[in-house]
């Protein structure tokens, strides 16, 4: 039994995330999750939600909340989505936790005792009115290169130029408007992880197994223009996790906070230990999975994300673990995701264009998303959600061969003989020839569920189902039972033992619909041993109902509606 430990990037907890969020690292994350669950391999599945930085700050402002108030509250409403779409995490954390306090304040003593944290004095701008210290985006003024009103401190984003805020001309506070600004000193810690830069090459070089999409990455980081630059890993706020050195004070950074992204990874530790203490475990029971002296030397770690995820995965994170010198899990995988578009553009927050979390609930059950997001995940490339291809694909996938299938032969068995399994004869070349054909299949199933191809999973299984009902189109038990009833018998069988053969496979890709389909077979779902055993599961005169519809079909005219009434406000 093989233990794999496996986490989701961590959703900002400010506002309701969109399909696209989910099929960038959570979705696909469950669906490896359950495939290893249903292999028998022990997982540990950790997601949370990022819930410091100042997004997090003016979220809560404007919801008129305490920033304390509102993280807890969107915690409830994310923790609920994530259950809506069956995401099977064994914890969903919060980075605001205590346990990542104590670990991220851990990790930076351990980091300092390394000598890898320097002081730095520098100067940022403060607003007055807001009473509070600025980040470079929440400053807007006019662009010095294209006279564009509204450009960041950070950049310009009519003319693309890179800025400083003190660049823009008649800069005021993107918070308030205030131009009640001033530049303050200030002194901030910095993580010296240029002098990781030989380790880190060396430990990405040995990732020859790794998709490229986060390769590519991580070394035009590594190598390119600016390379790895020492990273200030403090900020000047009020909401995160106070800076200390360990458990000692830090002269000279009162009042500081660590940086929302230097705390965020932890707390993929921090959530374990979290898990460990709503279930009542002890510290060596979470420590197995993250410590490689406390038994964790056995874990393989994957992590899922979106591409702009990869350079704090593949460089900033493990300069983290690399630098506290103590033996924590480095990650062994990292599958990497593209972008989905929606309805030839982007989805948009801020516009309200696309379907979010909530929406996509409240239209169609989660299997529905499930099946489309996974089918078409941006893997090698982005892909785009459009109503047509949902519709199409949800109707002939789910409906009409998988759905279809099952519905027919429960409901042959029911009329013609009854809702037990009939007898008839013993398989024959037409039974063996499908047999052949699954197991091919399964194996190459098996294959690209283990190595997180996921389209090609998804293609796989759908061909699985598809020769379910090539069968039954084939051997046609409706018009051979007019003659030989035997006959008719033993195609229905053989075609009922598809139907928990399918539940357990589709599992991971469609829990609900597969829970159905077990509950109707009578059967509990598991994992088969081959397609041989399979088609044997359910033996003669074993009980079984017709499930209730599984999957129903997208009217033209629901699509119609839908699609204009995600179309956004502009
Ligand atoms: N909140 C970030 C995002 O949604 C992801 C943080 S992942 C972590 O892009 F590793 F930092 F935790
Ligand atoms: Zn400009």
């Amino acid at each position: 039994m093989a233990r794999i430990l496996i986490t989701s990037a961590i959703p900002y907890i400010n506002g309701i995330k969109h399909l696209g969020n989910l099929v960038g690292s959570q979705l696909p994350a469950d669906l490896f999750a359950r495939y290893h669950r249903a292999r028998g391999n022990e997982v540990m599945f950790i997601c949370a939600t990022d819930e410091h930085g100042t997004p997090a700050e003016l979220a809560a402002a404007k919801a008129g909340k305490p920033v304390e108030e509102y993280c807890k509250e969107m915690h409830a409403v994310q923790s609920e989505l994530a259950d809506g779409f069956r995401l099977s995490f064994d914890h969903y954390g919060r980075s605001s936790s205590d346990r990542n306090h104590r670990l991220t304040q851990h990790f930076a003593g351990k980091l300092a005792d390394a000598g890898l944290i320097e002081e730095v004095s520098e100067t940022q701008v403060y607003s007055n009115a807001d009473g509070r210290f600025l980040p470079d985006r929440y400053i807007e003024g006019t662009c010095p290169n294209c006279g564009s009103e509204d450009a960041r401190g950070d950049q310009c984003e009519v003319c693309t130029k890179q800025l400083d805020p003190t660049d823009l001309i008649n800069p005021r506070s993107a918070i308030s408007g205030s131009t009640d600004l001033e530049v303050r000193d200030t002194k901030h810690l910095y993580l010296r992880q240029s002098t990781l830069k030989d380790k880190l090459d060396a430990w990405i070089s040995s990732k020859t197994d790794w998709p490229i999409l986060t390769t590519s990455i991580a070394k035009k980081w590594l190598h390119d223009g600016e390379g790895l630059r020492d990273r200030g890993i403090t900020r000047d706020l009020d909401w995160g996790i106070p800076v200390k050195r360990g458990t000692e004070n830090w002269p000279g950074m009162e009042g500081k906070v660590f940086y929302v992204w230097f705390d965020a990874p932890i707390e993929y530790i921090a959530a374990t230990a979290e898990w460990a203490d709503a279930n009542g475990k002890v510290d060596a029971d979470w420590e197995r999975w993250w410590r490689t002296d406390k038994g964790a030397d056995d874990v393989t770690y994957v992590q899922f994300m979106g591409k702009d995820n990869v350079p704090f995965h593949t460089l900033s994170f493990p300069a983290t673990i690399m630098g506290s010198d103590e033996p924590w899990k480095l990650v062994d995988y990292i599958k990497s995701f593209n972008y989905l578009n929606y309805d030839g553009g982007q989805f948009s927050t801020s516009k309200g264009r696309g379907v979010f979390m909530d929406q996509a609930l409240a239209i169609l059950p989660s299997d529905y998303w499930r099946w489309w997001l996974l089918s078409h995940t941006p893997e090698s490339s982005d892909s785009e959600f459009t109503w047509d291809d949902f519709q199409a694909c949800v109707n002939s996938d789910l409906a009409n061969v998988l759905g279809n299938f099952v519905s027919r032969v429960t409901k042959f068995c029911r009329s013609k003989f009854s809702e037990e399994i009939p007898a008839g004869n013993d398989y024959g070349p037409a039974e063996q020839a499908v047999i052949d054909a699954l197991q091919t299949r399964l194996t190459a199933y098996e294959t690209y569920m283990a190595d997180m191809e996921i389209r090609k999973a998804a293609s796989e299984l759908r061909a699985i189902w598809s020769l379910g009902n090539e069968y039954l189109q084939e051997v046609a038990p409706w018009s051979v039972f007019k003659t030989d009833e035997a006959a008719a018998a033993t195609q229905i069988r053989f075609a009922l033992n598809l139907v928990p053969f399918y539940a357990a496979l589709s599992e991971p890709f469609i829990p609900d619909a597969a829970d159905a389909l077990s509950d109707a077979m009578n059967t509990p779902l598991a994992w088969p041993e081959n397609v041989a055993a399979a088609v044997n599961l359910l033996p003669v005169g074993h009980a079984f109902s017709v499930p209730e519809i599984t999957f129903a079909k997208i009217t033209d005219d629901a699509r119609d509606e839908m699609q204009a009434k995600f179309a956004g406000d502009s």
